[in-house]
Order: C-alpha cells, then structure tokens, then sequence
C-alpha cells in the first residue's frame, strides 16, 4: 500500500482529494491534518470528518486539526467561491468521528519519521502546517517520499491576483519555506488546474448519473464552485486543483510532462505577494554578466502537462 498524509483546508474540492484517496484500496491513508484556508477553521475539520464518514471510512483515518492562522498575515478564506459552510451550504449534521488531540504539526512528523522515505504528503491548502513541521524538525524533508504541492502558477495569472494562486497567496511566508525545505517534491499549480484539472459539465452529469451515495455527495458539495466557474470564469465545468493533484500522486502515469525547475516565492512584493517564480534555470551566460543571477539548483518537478482525461475516469 501506498503511505499518504493529506494536509487540507477542507471545502469544496479538498473533500473530492480526500474522496480519491479513501476510496483507493490501494492507499493507505494514514492521516489527514487541517490548516487554516477556504472557510473558518473549525468548519474545515467538520468537513474533513464528514468526508471521511461519506466515503464509508467513519473512525478508520485520523483527522488532526493544525494551525488557525498564517503566519504573519491576515487570515484569508475563499467562503465567497465554496458556500459559508465550504460544501455549498449543504449543512450537513457533525460526522461521529471527532478530532484527534494531537496538533497537525506533530502529526505530521511523527507519521513521517516513523516510517522514513515512505510516507508521500499531499499538501493543498495554503504551507502553514508543513512549514511548522519543517521549523520543528528539518529531517522530515529527507525522510519523507515525495511531497506534492497544489499551490502556485507557473505563468504569474493567479486566482485570488493576478500574481497569486489562494495558497500561496494566503501565507507565501510558509510557502518559502516549503519549497526551500529541501523535499523531493512535485508543485501541481493553479495554471495545469484551469486546463487538467477542469470536469466539463457533461462529465458532472455522468458522475450525477451514477446515483451512488458518493457521487451524489460529489454533486452536492460541488454546486457553489461549479456555479462559480461558470458566471467568473466562464468555464463550462469545475475546476479541481485538489483533486487533480491527488490523482497525479496516485498514479504517475497521469504525468504526461513535468521539469526540475527552481522555484520561489514572494514575499516581499505588494503586489506580487505570494508570486511563484518559476525557471528553467539561471542560464550560465545570464549568470556571468550578473553575480546576484547565481546558477541555481532546481529544487522541485513542476507539472507541465497532465492527462485530463485519466484524471475524470478516476473522479
Ligand atoms: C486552491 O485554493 C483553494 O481554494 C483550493 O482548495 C485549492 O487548494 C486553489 O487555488
Ligand atoms: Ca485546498
């Protein structure tokens, strides 16, 4: 079985993540921690603990609630895209399952050093919870498998700016840290998820159409974002950055292009709070003219191109 950790701002597309991997057999999902992001914090860890009971996994996947707040900025949530409740205002009741006591950040290091060079992250919500484990224990970026990030852009046309993707933009300062951490990592970002990550509308009507519990919990909880897609972005389906990233690190065989790249993030700019600059490389000759221009080593694959299509059979 494959290890997993799911690190979540749970709403909207987040759950369908957590849907892909708890209802894989093959993964063996050994916790999913919550950091602050799409809607308020305590509404994130219900919502967690509900997908987990709505794909039939009630008590068997830990959910550990992490850190209530960026950084150094203000909090920023997206309720305006997922609904108050972040499931399209469904409201549904408590799920039996409750929080574990233990913090997110110690969670995720445990789990981690535990088990060294298996246990593959997932982190899609903003870095706040991952940036912590690295400043409390650094070796977790070696002993981890691989991380995988939904966060950033690799064309500077963001979602929450026109610099930023949300997660970045909502704590750069744990984003910085991330990438810099030293993992082996893939960064999954906001400009592959407006392309691969897209389920047309006919695609939502053939899930609807299956009438099972979960995709009817599918269709519910996509309704805010799917009507948002439509009227803001004039996109004819959902968009899923989430998800999409989930399905890549479940299956490599969905990475149709990727390149080590060195990657960054901004966190002095104003209006480029939270920008991921992404390159090739320094080119030598650029380097010469310029010593500030060092050669640089990538420190991360970033998605170039996914199969769209093996991700909806997947969904
Ligand atoms: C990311 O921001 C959140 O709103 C989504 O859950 C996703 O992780 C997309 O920018
Ligand atoms: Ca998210």
């Amino acid at each position: 079985a494959m290890r997993l950790l799911i690190d979540t701002d749970t709403a909207g597309d987040d759950a369908f993540s957590l849907l892909l991997a708890l209802r894989n057999p093959k993964v063996q999902l050994d916790a999913i921690t919550i950091c602050h992001g799409n809607v308020t914090f305590d509404q994130c860890v219900e919502n967690a603990l509900y997908t987990v009971e709505a794909a039939g996994r009630s008590g068997e996947v830990p959910v550990y609630p992490g850190a209530r707040l960026p950084m150094m900025r203000k909090p920023l949530d997206a309720a305006y895209v997922f609904g108050k409740d972040g499931m399209s205002d469904a409201n549904y009741p408590p799920a039996k399952q409750r929080p574990e006591t233990r913090h997110a950040v110690d969670a995720i290091i445990d789990t981690v050093m535990a088990h060294p060079g298996e246990v593959t992250i997932i982190a899609q919500a903003p870095l706040t919870n991952l940036a912590l484990a690295v400043m409390k224990e650094p070796a977790i970026a070696q002993a981890a498998k691989h991380l995988w990030i939904m966060g950033g852009t690799d064309n500077a046309v963001g979602n929450v700016t026109s610099a930023a993707e949300f997660n970045f933009y909502v704590d750069p300062e744990a984003a910085k840290i991330v990438v810099n951490a030293g993992f082996k990592a893939s960064l999954l970002t906001w400009t592959r998820s407006m392309v691969e990550g897209v389920i047309t509308s006919a695609e939502l009507d053939a899930i609807a159409a299956l009438d099972t519990p979960v995709s009817r919990f599918f269709t519910r909880v996509n309704r805010d974002s799917l009507a948002f897609s439509r009227d803001r972005q004039r996109i004819d389906g959902s968009i899923h950055p989430d998800a999409l990233t989930c399905a890549c690190a479940l299956d490599e065989s969905l990475v149709l292009e990727a390149e080590d790249c060195v990657v960054d993030v901004e966190t002095a700019g104003t209006l480029t709070r939270g920008y991921s600059s992404v390159s090739s490389a320094i080119l030598p000759d650029a380097a010469d003219a310029d010593p500030d221009l060092a050669p640089q080593v990538p420190n991360m694959r970033v998605i170039k191109r996914a199969d769209r299509d093996g991700f909806v059979r997947m969904m």
